[in-house]
């Protein structure tokens, strides 16, 4: 189905936990692939629990076997855990030593293939993008990328270059979108205006429900129901039926000063 990313300019704005949030509140199949170049983090975060059972060999052992099998389709689902009991929604953990991340190079473009061809949608992190080891194949697959961030003006600023490239990956029908985690001066259609790219959603600053995605917290019995993950189900929506686009007209963040 359909192939979605997660990105961030860099400074941890909460990409991961945001990902990691969409997956739990998707309606029907998905899957959470761990694209980081730099490493995993659910594993040893919300599922830190299932750390000392086997979780499989992750992305990496897929890389691996599909490497192996260069003609064969890439046996994705092989691959996977599932993140909550009901099996509907699953992990692909990613490396743990980024070191192992420029084994990942040649791989990406056979993965891109799989996600799209699977059955169910595949919410990819891909993390800090703009290095050199970026998954581009992947964003050249997406349906639709979101950028997280944070209202800032370091992060704006970091923020413009990577939109710019991207602006020049995504196919013709993939979509571009922000979400802003609310830790910042600066308000959504400043931003909006600054980097000419839609916000799709605007997440609070949530330290104690972050936490029980990024670190495996123990949830409030009000958790599935709090802002962040009511704001990162409606995130979800508009990701699935994003329409806007980069704007072409993107002014350079150079010369506007927020
Ligand atoms: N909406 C939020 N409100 C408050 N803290 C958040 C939020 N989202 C993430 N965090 C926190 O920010 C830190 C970094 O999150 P993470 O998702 O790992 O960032 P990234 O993937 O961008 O590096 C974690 O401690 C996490 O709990
Ligand atoms: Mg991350």
């Amino acid at each position: 189905m359909a192939l979605y990313c997660v990105i961030s300019p860099g400074g941890s704005p909460g990409a991961t936990t945001t990902a990691l949030g969409l997956a739990l509140t998707w309606p029907g199949r998905v899957l959470l692939a761990e694209c980081d170049p730099m490493g995993r983090r659910v594993l040893p975060g919300f599922m830190a629990d299932q750390l000392r059972g086997s979780a499989g060999p992750g992305l990496l052992g897929l890389a691996m076997a599909a490497e192996a099998e260069s003609g064969a389709p890439v046996p994705l689902d092989d691959y996977t855990v599932p993140i909550v009991d009901d099996d509907r929604v699953r992990l692909l953990h990613g490396v743990r030593d980024p070191r192992h991340g420029c084994r990942l190079e040649s791989f990406w473009r056979r993965l891109a293939e799989a996600a799209v061809a699977r059955d169910g949608d595949v919410i990819a992190d891909l993390g800090r993008v703009g290095g050199r080891d970026t998954p581009e194949e992947l964003l050249q697959a997406a349906q639709a990328v979101v950028m997280v961030l944070k209202p800032t003006l370091p992060q704006v600023d970091a923020a413009a270059p990577r939109l710019d490239a991207l602006k020049g990956l995504l196919a013709e029908r993939g979509t571009a979108g922000l979400c802003l985690v609310a830790d910042g001066p600066y308000g959504a259609a400043e931003v909006e205006r600054v980097l000419g790219v839609p916000v799709l959603g605007e997440l609070p600053h949530s330290p104690s429900e972050a936490r029980v995605l990024s670190d495996g917290a123990r949830p409030r019995v009000s958790f599935k129901t709090s802002l962040l993950m009511r704001s990162i189900g409606s995130l979800g929506r508009r990701l699935r039926s994003a329409e806007a686009r980069v704007s072409e007209a993107a002014p350079a963040v150079q010369r506007v000063a927020l």
